[in-house]
């Protein structure tokens, strides 16, 4: 069997974790959430109060930073030395600083340069925005998942609230909404699917349907 780099990229809530793990445990990848990488660089530099536009002091930040991900019970978490940030990199706020921090050229490069690494042994699930594009332009399967706006503010809403976040639904949206935006319209990777990426959309079908379309797109390359 062929060892095959994945790539499923799109906007915030479309489902991307969900599918990209399933989809993973089914054909015995790993799988790479990047955006939590985002996410860890954003709550690192938070508490060591650099501001999300000073370039310079982010990418000084960037070589003091160490993240790493480590599975405990089948659960992808993430590590900022030793300390389990998985819960932490999970508030709107520092989804929001994470949508600012990462338009940062040095950020980029960073992470750019560490998710390739994840990417050498290959047979990896990466989702993210830039993964079929920037980070992996010769990837072997490239998905590209979307879904309605309103869904996929659903889904976050959703998500936020299993987690015991108390969050109005119009802001959650609004969040969402913004933070796609910034992503789309950044000059560096912005969020757009590869020219040779599968669309998917996530509106009218369920998470197992779609694990099940991409398992056999996967399966025809193997
Ligand atoms: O996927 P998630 O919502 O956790 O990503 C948080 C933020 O990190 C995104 O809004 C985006 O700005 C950034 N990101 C990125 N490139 C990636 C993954 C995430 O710019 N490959």
């Amino acid at each position: 069997k062929k060892e095959l780099v994945i790539t499923i990229d799109g906007p915030s809530g479309a489902g991307k974790t969900t599918v990209s793990k399933t989809l993973a445990a089914r054909i015995g990848y790993r799988y790479i959430d990047t955006g939590a990488l985002y996410r860890g660089i954003a709550l690192e530099t938070q508490e060591r109060g650099i501001a999300a536009d000073d370039e310079e002091a982010m990418e000084a930040a960037c070589r003091t930073i160490d993240l790493r991900f480590k599975i405990e019970n089948g659960d992808l978490r993430l590590y900022s030395g030793t300390r389990d940030i998985s819960e932490l990199i999970r508030t709107p706020e520092i989804s929001m600083r994470a949508s600012a921090v990462s338009a940062l050229a040095p950020v980029r490069a960073f992470l750019t340069v560490l998710q390739r690494r994840l990417g050498e042994e290959r047979s990896v699930v990466f989702e993210g925005r830039d993964m079929g594009t920037v980070v992996f332009p010769e990837a072997d399967v490239k998905f590209f998942l979307d879904a309605d706006t309103e869904i996929r503010a659903e889904r976050r809403y959703l998500e936020l609230k299993a987690k015991g976040q108390d969050l109005d639904f119009e802001d959650v949206k609004k969040d969402l909404i913004t933070r796609d935006a910034n992503d789309s319209s950044r000059k560096l990777a912005p969020l757009r699917p590869a020219e040779d990426a599968i669309h998917v959309d996530a509106s009218r079908i369920g998470i197992d349907e779609v694990v099940e379309m991409m398992a056999k797109v996967v399966a025809e390359i193997r």
